[in-house]
Parts: structure tokens; C-alpha cells; sequence
């Protein structure tokens, strides 16, 4: 008899998204005639930026012709983008990141899991709380948890509360821990971290040996100049860090894929030896044996988002966003609801009123508005009381689902 993955029995039931939309479609069906407006996955609504579009036309042209066609490509993506982007979001910004560090993938998502195939199964790992559910459930899928208590907590890991007491900004842990997983901008809370902040993690990650994962997928949104774009704008994050970036938010790549993850090629792993090991080499290896590689067409697509008219359409689509982000802001503010992140950062998180749950208050603005969003217990047990609104929609639906909530909450 075949046996299976254990470890995916201690997984909650269903992955939060997939739970939120069996949720809204039996309200719907049970009420066909409501008109739903979706804040509640970060899925982005406006069309692709024109400059990555052509590209792409002009790609799959390329794909019809013997002489520029092309089969399988680099598994580590093709040098044009990787030097585009060593170029623009990592050199311009006084990183001293290079082309091959760079390695091009199909998402975040994926790499943020697949990371994990290269470290040992002994390594302490934290985790903020809340946090992005992938990095939680992908180190349960790993077999590095023990179970879930009733809190919602899996044994085994380190949790970092981030509340409103601490700016959501986790204080630096008071025990060792190997895996440190950051995002700033931060989904779901919307906090961003300073030149400052950052350093103390680097500096603790250096004294004890860690690796910082920074998912930087929401970089874009900073507007800032203060605020770091990059962990390798941090002195010594080379040495102790793995960023990963994403054209899913930026360019309105959700559906097209196309993501990087930066592996320095001076960082350090331990094997069971003691020995160093240089964890680039690993992922490269990892990546030649399980990964072909993002298809040529949209990798021209990624390519345009480095154009001046890629850019410029890019700085519109972000604009856009951020002004739907102060509109949810203000109106609930209005509303008389403690709200917070929304600036340099995509999401909106707010404080759920009189004292109710936050699924408790993703059901009254269900049935009562129409309006989805994402219960902050879905993000971890420190998100409860909370709850996350993205930006990502039409003006039309933003304004809506305001008025509504205005009117009728
Ligand atoms: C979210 O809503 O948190 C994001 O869409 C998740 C993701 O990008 O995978």
C-alpha cells in the first residue's frame, strides 16, 4: 500500500483563499441576486501594462520564426532579464547584487516553498504572527512542525507577534533561530520596516548564523525614500540573506507568472559535517534538476517592465492602487474603525469593532455589504480582531464597497 505525506494531515482543513471563496459562493448561491465585491485575495484587476503586452506579441512573433525560436531556455531565466533587473532594482540602488545571483522563476509562491528543498530539517524557523500562510504551511508540508494547537500555532516554530502595541514590527527573537521569514512591505498588515529595523535583523541573523528569507513582492508600493526597497541596501545582508521579488503586483503578472529570487553567491549554510556549504550553488542545483524555466514570451514581458514606457506605465498602475488604498482608508476611518498600513503598502488592516471575531466581522460585511476581505485569524493566532483589505480592484468597486460599508455596517 502506498503511504502519503503525513505531515499534510496537520494542515487546517483548507488553505485561507480556497476557504474564503467556498465561503462566498455559498452566499451566493444562496443569495444569486447580491452583487460581491472582492477585497480579499491581493489579486491585481487592471489590465497589463501596454509596453509588456507588445513584448510579448512581438515574442510569440519570435516563436514563429526557425531563426528566433527557442526551445527549452536557461533554467535560471534568460541573461537579458537577469541583467535588466541586477541592473535597475538591485545595482541602481547602490546593491551589489549580480546577474547570476539572480534566478528567474514562475512565482514567489513557489520559491518562497521550494526554498526549503536546500536547508536541513533541524533548523529553528520563525515566523511573524500573522504572517503569509505559505511560509507557515509549506515548513508543515516539510515535516518541520509538530501539530497545531488550539490557538492555531504548530509546534516548533517561533512566532514573532506583530500588533498594533509594536508598530507591527516584530521584536528581534531572545533565542537563536536558523530561518527567519520577513516581508516588508508587509502582507497582510501593510507595516514597513526601516534602514534601522532592517539592520538589527541582519546584525542578529550574522551573530547567530541565521538566514533572513525577505519577500520583498510588494516593494514597489514604497514611496518612501526613506524606507529600503531591498534587504541588500542593508551592510552585510548579502551574507545572511535571500530576497525573493515578484512581477505579480507591480506589472499585473498574477496570471501571466513570472517572480526572481536573489541567492548571494557569498552566502554560507552549514552541512551536517560542519562544512561550508555556499547555498547558492544548492538552489542552482536545484533548480537545473526540478525547474525548466519561465517560457521565453513572458520572460520578454518581465524584460518591458525595465522599458521607459514600462516604467511609466508601471508608476501609473502602482498610483492607481495606492489611491484605491487611501479611499479604503479614509472612508473607514470615516467609519470610525482603527485602521492601519495602506501607505507604501497595498493592504489595509484593520481593527475589527466591539470586540467582534475577525471571521465574525468577515460574515457582517458578507451579508450585510457584500463586501469580501480576509480575516486576520487566517494570517495567524495574533491576527485575531483583525481584519485585511487589499487595494487591488477598480476605482467603481472601491468606491462601492465603501459606500456601502459606510451606509450599512
Ligand atoms: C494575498 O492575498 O495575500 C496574496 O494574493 C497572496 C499571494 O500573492 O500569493
Amino acid at each position: 500500500m502506498a503511504t502519503i505525506n503525513d505531515n499534510y494531515l496537520k494542515l487546517k482543513a483548507g488553505y485561507l483563499f480556497p476557504e474564503i471563496a467556498r465561503r462566498v459562493n455559498t452566499f451566493i448561491e444562496a443569495n444569486p441576486e447580491a452583487q460581491v465585491i472582492r477585497l480579499g485575495i491581493g489579486d491585481v484587476t487592471e489590465p497589463l501594462p501596454q509596453a509588456c503586452r507588445d513584448a510579448m506579441i512581438k515574442a510569440v512573433e519570435d516563436m514563429g520564426d526557425r531563426h528566433s525560436f527557442k526551445g527549452y531556455g536557461p533554467e535560471q531565466g534568460y541573461a537579458w532579464l537577469r541583467e535588466k533587473i541586477a541592473s535597475h532594482d538591485f545595482q541602481a540602488r547602490g546593491c551589489d547584487i549580480d546577474a547570476s545571483e539572480i534566478f528567474i522563476s514562475d512565482g514567489s509562491k513557489c520559491d518562497c516553498g521550494n526554498i526549503l528543498d536546500i536547508f536541513g530539517n533541524d533548523n529553528v524557523i520563525a515566523v511573524t504572527d500573522p504572517v503569509y500562510p505559505v511560509y507557515v504551511d509549506t515548513n508543515v508540508m516539510a515535516g518541520h512542525t509538530g501539530d497545531i494547537n488550539d490557538k492555531g500555532e504548530y509546534e516548533g516554530l517561533v512566532y514573532l507577534p506583530i500588533t498594533a502595541e509594536n508598530n507591527f514590527t516584530a521584536t528581534l527573537p531572545t533565542q537563536k533561530v536558523d530561518l527567519i521569514y520577513l516581508c516588508f512591505p508587509n502582507n497582510p498588515t501593510g507595516a514597513t520596516a526601516t534602514r534601522e529595523y532592517l539592520q538589527a535583523w541582519v546584525d542578529y541573523a550574522r551573530a547567530n548564523g541565521s538566514i533572513i528569507f525577505y519577500d520583498a513582492a510588494y516593494e514597489a508600493f514604497i514611496t518612501d525614500p526613506s524606507i529600503p526597497h531591498s534587504i541588500y541596501e542593508i551592510a552585510g545582508a548579502k551574507e545572511c540573506a535571500i530576497e525573493f521579488r515578484s512581477f505579480s503586483k507591480n506589472a499585473g503578472f498574477t496570471g501571466t507568472r513570472c517572480a526572481l529570487t536573489v541567492v548571494p553567491k557569498n552566502l554560507i549554510g552549514k552541512a551536517k559535517d560542519g562544512a561550508d556549504v555556499e547555498v547558492w550553488k544548492l538552489w542552482n542545483r536545484r533548480q537545473s534538476t526540478k525547474f525548466n524555466g519561465v517560457s521565453y514570451i513572458v520572460q520578454r514581458g518581465a524584460e518591458a517592465v525595465y522599458s521607459a514606457e514600462g516604467k511609466a506605465q508601471i508608476k501609473a498602475l502602482i498610483d492607481f492602487y495606492m489611491e484605491n488604498a487611501q479611499i479604503i482608508r479614509d472612508r473607514l476611518t470615516e467609519a470610525g474603525l482603527a485602521v492601519y498600513g495602506g501607505v507604501n503598502a497595498p493592504y489595509v488592516w484593520v481593527k475589527t469593532p466591539d470586540g467582534l471575531t475577525s471571521w465574525d466581522f468577515f460574515d457582517k460585511l458578507l451579508h450585510n455589504c457584500h463586501v469580501v476581505g480576509t480575516p486576520g485569524s487566517g494570517f495567524g493566532a495574533a491576527g485575531e480582531g483583525y481584519f485585511r483589505i487589499s487595494a487591488f480592484n477598480s476605482r467603481d468597486n472601491v468606491n462601492e464597497a465603501m459606500r456601502r460599508i459606510l451606509e450599512k455596517f
